[in-house]
């Protein structure tokens, strides 16, 4: 199989590891990738003299078949929400991804919200906010944890929670400022889980759950992030978690978009927070999250392509049960001074050494470039992830500590605290 893969984090890269373990797949593209993927993958950072733009159906189109690719896996949201996988298949060309219309149960929250009340699906409830006028009256009818967020696309850095209503209003009014419309929503307590699902309309297949640690610092402290660490599986969720998830969640929200004529076919994440009643659901994705699939992806024994080619062609009911490796995986990420603010760019990451990814741990690229002297520097706000698995949370976690502590970058910054309860048995949120 020849598959060309849209994206250029750490998740890509994980993607990519997998695919490049499977032997059906004899040819590997990313666009636009990076640097540090690129001994997996031929990049593809321009499309006819000038940079790709993934967002452009007809120029990734155009490079999928000027590649011949078998299979197109998008990575991220936007080319999503922006219609790259109708072009696609409107070309003919087997993609794994959501049509425009079922990726708005990510890009618009009000739509999600929509389905999950007609497919009856716990969530929280929430109001809709266009105008900076009505901030103040609605916000009167929540707390004391406010939950606000951006309406938008904004990587999982849009949402505030906060118990200070000054700070709420404060979030709510920049969001409109910067044109997008707010949704204040009730707060859902319970540890949160991110379950992916393989959808192929009303065929629903599990992966294992798996945590996200989304503020930027130890204990849950500091700004929200796009993801500072993961692990999977979660030894603190209930036995028949997964499977309440998948009945309670992911297969009536599918049956409710083949419903609507816009059948899913991807990879839905449920985002979500398992209170005592279980599971509701605090967001939809319509992609593999960033971390947790670097986690997640690090378990699977199952050749990867052929369930990405299988949901992509309508054929995941007839796949065999997923396999999996014993034991857990930790991701660990590496951030760049200022993230999430303004992260700086240029510094050079020392330690890098040779890329050993028959190992049990090993680096993924998120956010790098090589600079004149082939040396790799920091690109981005998220920098690298230390990836391992163990036989356990805590022989993963060490593994992953003892990769990240080996490298050196300027100002960079690590949570030491991803898994870390749930290592000692506690449930982390
Ligand atoms: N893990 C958060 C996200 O992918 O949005």
């Amino acid at each position: 199989m020849r598959i060309l893969v849209i994206g250029s984090g750490a998740r890509e890269h994980a993607l990519l590891l997998a695919l490049s373990k499977d032997e059906s797949v004899n040819e590997l593209h990313v666009a636009p990738g990076g640097d540090g993927m690129s001994d997996l993958a031929v990049c593809h950072p321009e499309w006819q003299g000038a940079a790709i733009d993934v967002e452009d159906g007809a120029q990734i189109t155009a490079l999928a078949q000027a590649l011949e690719a078998d299979l197109v896996v998008v990575g991220p949201e936007i080319p999503l929400v922006a219609g790259v996988g109708d072009a696609l298949r409107e070309a003919g060309i087997a993609v794994f991804g959501p049509s425009k219309a079922a990726a708005m149960i990510e890009g618009s929250k009000a739509f999600a919200k929509d389905v999950m009340q007609a497919a009856g699906v716990a969530t929280a409830t929430a109001t809709r906010i266009e105008s900076a006028d009505h901030i103040e009256s609605v916000l009167d009818n929540y707390g004391p944890h406010y939950v606000i967020k951006d309406d938008g696309l904004a990587g999982g850095k849009g949402v505030v929670v906060t118990t200070h209503r000054a700070e709420a209003e404060a979030h709510a009014r920049s969001v409109i400022a910067a044109g997008n419309p707010v949704l204040v929503e009730s707060f859902l307590d319970g540890p949160e889980v991110s379950l992916f699902c393989f959808v192929d309309g009303e065929t629903v297949v599990p992966l294992l759950p798996a945590q996200d640690h989304k503020r930027a610092f130890d204990h849950d402290e500091g700004p929200n992030t796009g993801g500072m660490g993961a692990y999977a599986p979660l030894p603190w969720l209930p036995e028949d978690a997964t499977e309440r998830i998948v009945r309670e969640v992911c297969e009536p929200v599918a049956r409710e978009m083949v419903a609507r004529d816009c059948p899913y076919s991807g990879l839905l994440y449920a985002g979500l927070a398992w209170g005592a009643d279980g599971p509701a659901v605090v967001e939809f994705n319509c992609r593999f999250g960033d971390p947790e699939t670097q986690a997640v992806l690090a378990l699977l024994k199952t050749p990867l392509a052929e369930v990405l080619a299988a949901t992509a062609e309508g054929r995941l009911a007839q796949l065999p049960p997923l396999q999996w490796h014993e034991g857990a995986a930790v991701t660990v990420v590496l951030a760049a001074e200022g993230y999430p603010a303004v992260p700086r760019r240029g510094d050079v990451i020392h330690g890098l050494g040779a890329v050993d990814y028959r190992g049990e741990s090993y680096v993924l690229h998120a956010g790098t470039k090589r600079n004149d002297s082939g040396e790799f520097e920091a690109a981005g706000g998220r920098v690298l992830n230390a990836v391992a698995r163990g036989s356990d949370i805590e022989q993963a976690r060490a593994k992953a500590y003892e990769l990240i502590e080996s490298l050196e970058l300027a100002g960079g910054h690590y949570r030491s605290d991803i898994a870390a309860k749930a290592q000692q048995g506690e449930i982390s949120i």
